[in-house]
């Protein structure tokens, strides 16, 4: 193994984002609340072969999980095959994705068969209405099929996303916790981070998620002890009940110390943060098996650069306009 990708603050990475397509069908109100629109003169997005040579130099350096993100990544019509080919390279344990849902129903069972080893999916209310009011589109059921689906396929465990959004869905928890009675679903409450974009929504609809942990600690759940690459959550579990319950408080201090993450985008950019100033490109050095080498040289390189938080809590947005340039 080529040496492992480290910061200067001793953070090690194990976890790979990897956006595929920044286009998206739904119209989240804290995403692409207008729909999404192209921003870039599209050169295209990586192809298979570019996606592997990424993949590829990653998991030379250590990384295990790679969690393929958007826009909604489904919408591509070689994702199946995008699967398959990270199932193929050696040291990858986990193939990750994060969907809005909108194809989990009719293809859960072909990504399973295809590597696919763990599923997030979004749903932010369970009342029909308002997830149609947040998402912007008329698809709980199918969603919840999908879910279902999932299950069917023989997925384990599914962990489904929230935003936690005042005055919208903040007052869902007992709702939420019924479901997850006895269901397998690790259920996280995001607390709404401020993008670039992003009108008085913020200052409208964020929530802390600090009156959920205290009621879930008052109530008998047991925080969970986190894994080398696992996300940000802070995950509880209680004896009653099957599923989870994770919070991500991005706002809250030290989140980034347990950063253990880096980002590609569907460009071919190299983020360092979610909310990073800039990317770096990589494209020019993923046309060739040959250039791993310097393709791991740039990654190393920028890694002295890795700022020790994302400054959030500052007002600090980076370049990302909304999560679905990145991939969240
Ligand atoms: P697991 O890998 O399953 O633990 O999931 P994850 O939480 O890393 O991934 P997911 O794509 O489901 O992201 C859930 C939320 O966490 C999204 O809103 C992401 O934008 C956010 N998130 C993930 N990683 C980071 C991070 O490094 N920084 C910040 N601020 N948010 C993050
Ligand atoms: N704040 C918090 N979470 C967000 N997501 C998208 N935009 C935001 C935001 N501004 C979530 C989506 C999805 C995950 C990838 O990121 O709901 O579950
Ligand atoms: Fe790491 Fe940036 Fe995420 Fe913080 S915001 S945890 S530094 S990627």
């Amino acid at each position: 193994m080529a040496t492992q990708f480290e910061d200067s603050y001793h953070r090690k990475f194990y976890y790979l984002r990897l956006s595929i397509t920044d286009v998206c069908n739904f119209r989240c109100t804290y995403c692409l609340p207008d729909g999404y629109k192209p921003t870039h003169k599209n050169s295209g997005f990586l192809s298979v072969d570019e996606l592997r040579r990424v993949v590829s130099a990653f998991a030379h350096c250590g990384t295990s999980k790679v969690r393929i993100t958007g826009g909604e990544p489904t919408l591509r019509k070689d994702f199946t095959d995008i699967l398959s080919m990270i199932a193929e390279q050696d040291g990858i344990e986990k193939i990750a994705m994060t969907t809005n849902g909108y194809r989990l129903e009719k293809n859960a069972q072909a990504w399973r068969d295809a590597g696919l080893t763990n599923i997030n999916v979004s749903v932010d209310s369970l009342d029909p209405r308002m997830f149609h009011q947040i998402t912007g589109e008329n698809k709980f059921d199918l969603v919840m099929r999908g879910i279902d689906a999932a299950f069917d396929a023989g997925f384990e465990q599914v962990k489904v996303n929230a935003v936690l959004l005042k005055d919208l869905n903040s007052g869902e928890l007992p709702a939420f916790l019924n479901w997850i009675k006895d269901k397998p679903i690790q259920l996280r409450f995001i607390e709404l981070m401020q993008t670039g974009e992003m009108d008085s929504l913020f200052e409208r609809h964020h929530v802390s998620g600090v009156s959920i942990r205290n009621h879930l600690i008052a109530n008998g759940w047991l925080m969970k002890v986190r894994g080398k690459s696992d996300g940000p959550a802070e995950v509880f579990c209680h004896p009653d009940y099957k599923g989870e319950i994770g919070l991500i408080m991005p706002y809250k201090k030290d989140f980034c110390d347990s950063c253990n993450r880096l980002r590609v985008s569907a460009l071919g950019k190299l983020h360092m943060c979610l909310f990073g100033d800039y990317g770096v490109d990589l494209r020019d050095l993923l046309q060739d098996d040959a250039q791993e080498d310097a393709l791991v040289a740039r990654i190393q390189g920028q890694l002295a650069d890795k700022k020790q938080s994302h400054f959030l809590d500052q007002g600090h947005t980076g370049m990302t306009p909304h999560l679905a340039s990145i991939g969240g």
